[in-house]
């Protein structure tokens, strides 16, 4: 049986602790719940609430905000060669989860350790983070239909994941709500990703050569907590913009100016350039703007510091947009939802 509540604060339903209100707020925690919601007929039109860590609020929310709060994990029995498929409900805690992965011994998430978020959400912009995104043990989601309400199983093949995007970007944006995920974890030959420089270093300063995959996990929850802040402390979604690429012609004359510019090489035409990195070059970092502001130790982070409101955040970000595109040319886009 679901209850509709009235006028809600979103502050701690969303990372960046923004103060909107829900007209509606309706929390539903398992599939029955969901297609009663969606069934309500005085309704026609849903905002969907998993973990609140990808999105900056800007207005208060007038169609019903639906809180995907379904709990539970279910492991199937090891294959051969010890891999393991969890399934796990949308509304868990990402982070949680990693840790729970950690102590059950299954690798494959270690280096995704403290991304905020909810396992839900987490294929719609196929998370990522130190080498290893959310498609490399990925087996597949279902999905309720908001307008029909069947559920669909989404396969690894069939979302199209990309860098920070998938199919829940695309085509089926705003259609499906996921209600679980299948991953594909080790139990035992854990393979694991220390390439990332950061993780490499760290490993090396404990003196670790043999790492275990709780030592990769702590390793990034090192590093995260260095550079990032932590949302229960200071509102924030992570990075509020994605790395631009550009074409290699571009990049060559960026380089030519700026011999230090990171990059990666993405193709032979294509670079990466971290939006961070640019964005500290413009004199933004660690600036505060009343309680809006750009992280002191992570240029790609916007926080907020107590009460900024939506509107002041998403302000900021486009002068940031607009002074980045006047001295370096490069135009970058938002990786954040910005609702309103
Ligand atoms: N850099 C700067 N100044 C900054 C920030 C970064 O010069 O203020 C430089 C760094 O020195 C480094 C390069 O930029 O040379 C890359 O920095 P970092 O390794 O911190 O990674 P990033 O590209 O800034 C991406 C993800 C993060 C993820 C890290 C590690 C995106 C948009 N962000 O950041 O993801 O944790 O790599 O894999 O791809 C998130 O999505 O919320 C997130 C935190």
């Amino acid at each position: 049986m679901i209850t509709i509540q009235h006028n809600v604060s979103l502050k701690k339903f969303n990372t960046f602790g923004i103060d909107a209100k829900a007209k509606y707020f309706i929390s539903v925690s398992n599939k029955q719940e969901l297609i009663e919601a969606l069934q309500l007929s005085q309704f026609s039109d849903y905002f969907i609430l998993g973990g609140g860590s990808n999105m900056l609020i800007t207005k208060d929310i007038d169609i019903p905000v639906l809180h995907i709060d379904f709990k539970g994990k279910v492991i199937g029995p090891p294959n051969s060669q010890g891999e393991v498929i969890v399934n796990i409900q949308a509304g868990e805690n990402w982070h949680e989860f990693v840790l729970w992965c950690i102590e059950n011994g299954y690798g494959g998430v270690e280096n995704l350790s403290l991304i905020p978020g909810n396992v839900g959400t987490s294929p719609i912009q196929n998370i990522g983070a130190y080498g290893v995104e959310l498609k490399d043990v990925f087996v597949g989601c279902s999905a309720i239909d908001i307008e029909t309400q069947e559920e669909k199983m989404f396969f690894l093949e069939d979302c199209n994941f990309g860098y920070r995007n998938s199919i829940f970007k695309n085509e089926a944006k705003g259609k499906y709500i996921i209600i679980s995920v299948a991953f594909k974890l080790t139990s035992k030959s854990h393979k694991l990703n220390t390439s990332y420089g950061a993780i490499q270093q760290e490993l090396e300063s404990n003196n670790i050569t043999d790492p275990t995959i709780k030592d990769v996990s702590d390793a990034v929850i090192a590093i995260r907590q260095r550079k990032l802040p932590d949302p229960k402390e200071i509102g924030n979604s992570g990075s509020f913009f994605k790395n631009p690429v550009i074409p290699k012609a571009a990049f060559e004359i960026l380089q030519s100016k700026h011999s230090t510019v990171p990059h990666y090489v993405m193709s032979d035409t294509e670079i990466k350039v971290p939006a961070g990195w640019l964005i500290e070059q413009c004199g933004f970092k660690g600036k505060r703007f009343g309680d809006a502001g750009v992280h002191k130790n992570q240029a790609l982070v916007l926080v907020n510091y107590d009460n900024a409101t939506g509107a002041e955040i998403l302000a900021l970000s486009k002068k940031i947009q607009e002074t980045v595109l006047e001295k370096f040319n490069i135009a970058i886009e938002a990786e954040v939802n910005v609702i309103g």
